[in-house]
């Protein structure tokens, strides 16, 4: 029994003690704690803009993907920025971030901002480090097994069928006016709800549903570069948080119960719950900051991933027309996990939007050990950022980089190459490298192409007249006041 007796506030038990709020945020500040290390006198370090006093107070007027993605441009292999205490080295060279995000990965770990958020998802995936990650990452790859994808597109494609029809209704009755960031938040957060936890989530989606969003919203704020833990856990929006983790603790409590009674029912949850190693299986505990991490992790990012992608093809006729041709062989009928080789472009379609609007744009670590790089000592204590954003869009790999060119994935032959654009590896990397890469990204394709093939056959949203389209950085590349578009029906194809 590693939950709370029923009756009493559903409290997680980790070795014997309450795995609360309270015990997390303990967690959450020694680990950041723990990052801090002296910092050598006189060290010679590479160039780079002015030290900043804050970055919280730079952010506040610049975006951080215009300072960064600036210090990028100026300074094309490394550069050194001071902000208050901390030394950030800003790598925009390819291979300095795979020397330094895979082939010596072991001498990093996750940056404070992720240590921060442990006391929101506790020790799951995206946060744990050494010993911990490792045993966790081999207990739920199972879950993200091919076979189970398989088993999730189907549920996948029911959601995006009736996501289809509810649009369709929508255009019938003229109410064509919609949030497409919020619409598509809303259709991955159903498909994760319904893959992770099965249907017994559908009684507690509202709830589920609101208190995601201030969880969301929660996340963002821990994440500020530069925000001390201390002061984020004072702030009054803490208490919002804290009964939003409560009520998401409660129905996730609820859910393991159901899930160890009826045993598995092809959802992940039941993954978890099963999957063993020689140490046994995972603790209940352990298995609720699997479950929050993956429902955070793997909702936003995706929603992102498509809202871009009908902005792209909006903005591009042309290639949403490419798009329709290679759709039309589905024949109006929706398409299943076994078409998605045969869809080429589709997915060409998605590498391309990942491309240009990495929905996780930047990437960051904290040096456990000094490490040479680029004839440079990073000392340990330091923080290493590697940004997606600026790397994708750089003109020294990607011909015309700010176009949207998906017939660049495509070879000769149209068949999907990754490396076809021939780029330099380390270029291009919207789910990560290495033991921390995405553990999420087949189920992210299989997602993102799915949907694309249900809703884009019949449908071309388009912006709203007057809207100027910009990104929002926050803990994902949103875009600046939503992405107000109307729904439209899709062009006949000749
Ligand atoms: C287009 C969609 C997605 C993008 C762009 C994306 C991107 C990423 C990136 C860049 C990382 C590595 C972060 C780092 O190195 O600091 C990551 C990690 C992770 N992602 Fe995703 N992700 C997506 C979808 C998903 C989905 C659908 C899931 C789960 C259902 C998921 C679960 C995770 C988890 C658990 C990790 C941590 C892995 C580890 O450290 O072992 N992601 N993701």
């Amino acid at each position: 029994m590693t939950t709370a007796p029923a009756g009493s506030a559903p409290v997680f038990l980790r070795d014997g003690q309450p795995w609360d709020l309270e015990a997390r945020k303990r967690v959450a500040r020694e680990s950041v704690a723990a990052l801090r290390r002296p910092q050598p006198r006189g060290l010679p370090r590479p160039p780079g803009p002015p030290a900043l006093r804050t970055l919280a107070g730079m952010l506040r007027r610049t975006k951080g993907t215009e300072l960064f993605g600036g210090i990028s441009r100026d300074h094309p292999r490394i550069a050194h920025v001071r902000i208050g205490p901390e030394h950030i080295y800003v790598l925009s060279d390819p291979d300095l971030v795979v020397q330094v995000l895979l082939t010596e990965a072991r001498h990093t770990t996750k940056g404070r901002a992720l240590q921060q958020a442990k006391a929101l998802l506790g020790e799951g995936l995206l946060t744990a480090g050494g010993e911990l990650h490792r045993r966790q990452r081999s207990l739920v790859m199972p879950a993200f097994h091919r076979a189970r994808i398989a088993g999730y597109a189907a549920l996948m494609v029911e959601e995006a069928v009736a996501h289809r029809d509810a649009w369709q209704r929508r255009i019938e009755a003229g109410d064509v006016a919609l949030d497409m960031a919020a619409d598509m938040s809303a259709l991955t957060l159903a498909i994760v709800g319904r893959t992770l936890f099965g249907a017994d989530l559908s009684g507690d989606a509202a709830d589920v549903g609101r208190a995601l969003t201030d969880v969301l919203d929660g996340f963002d704020r821990m994440l500020v570069p530069g925000a001390r833990v201390a002061d984020l856990l004072r702030a009054p929006w803490v208490r919002d948080l804290e009964r939003a983790t409560g009520e998401l603790d409660a129905v996730v409590a609820r859910l393991i119960t159901e899930h160890r009674a009826s045993g598995d029912t092809g959802d992940l949850l039941s993954m978890l719950l099963a999957s063993t190693d020689e140490q046994g299986g995972m603790a209940d505990a352990q298995v609720r900051d699997e479950t929050m991490t993956l429902v955070l992790a793997g909702h936003e990012t995706t929603a992102m991933a498509l809202t871009w992608a009908w902005h792209l093809l909006d903005a591009n006729p042309a290639e949403a027309g490419l798009l329709r041709d290679e759709l039309a062989s589905l024949d109006g009928r929706p398409p299943t996990f076994e078409d998605l080789p045969a869809l080429p472009r589709t997915r060409a379609v998605v590498a391309e939007t990942l491309r240009v609007y990495p929905p996780a744009w930047i990437l960051g670590r904290s040096m456990l050990d000094d490490l040479e790089v680029d004839g440079w000592t990073v000392p340990a204590g330091s923080i290493v950022l590697a940004l997606p954003w600026a790397l994708h869009r750089d003109g020294r790999f990607w011909p015309e980089p700010l176009a949207f060119r998906p017939g660049r994935w495509l070879d000769v032959e149209g068949r999907f190459d990754e490396g076809a654009p021939g780029q330099p590896r380390g270029s291009w990397f919207p789910f990560g490298w290495g033991s921390r890469r995405c553990i999420g990204d087949q189920f992210a394709w299989t997602e993102a192409m799915l949907l694309l093939a249900t809703l884009a056959p019949g449908f071309a949203p388009t912006l709203a007249p007057g809207h100027r389209v910009d990104v929002h950085p926050a803990v994902t590349l949103r875009p600046e006041g939503g992405m107000p578009m109307r729904l439209r029906q899709a062009p006949a194809q000749p």
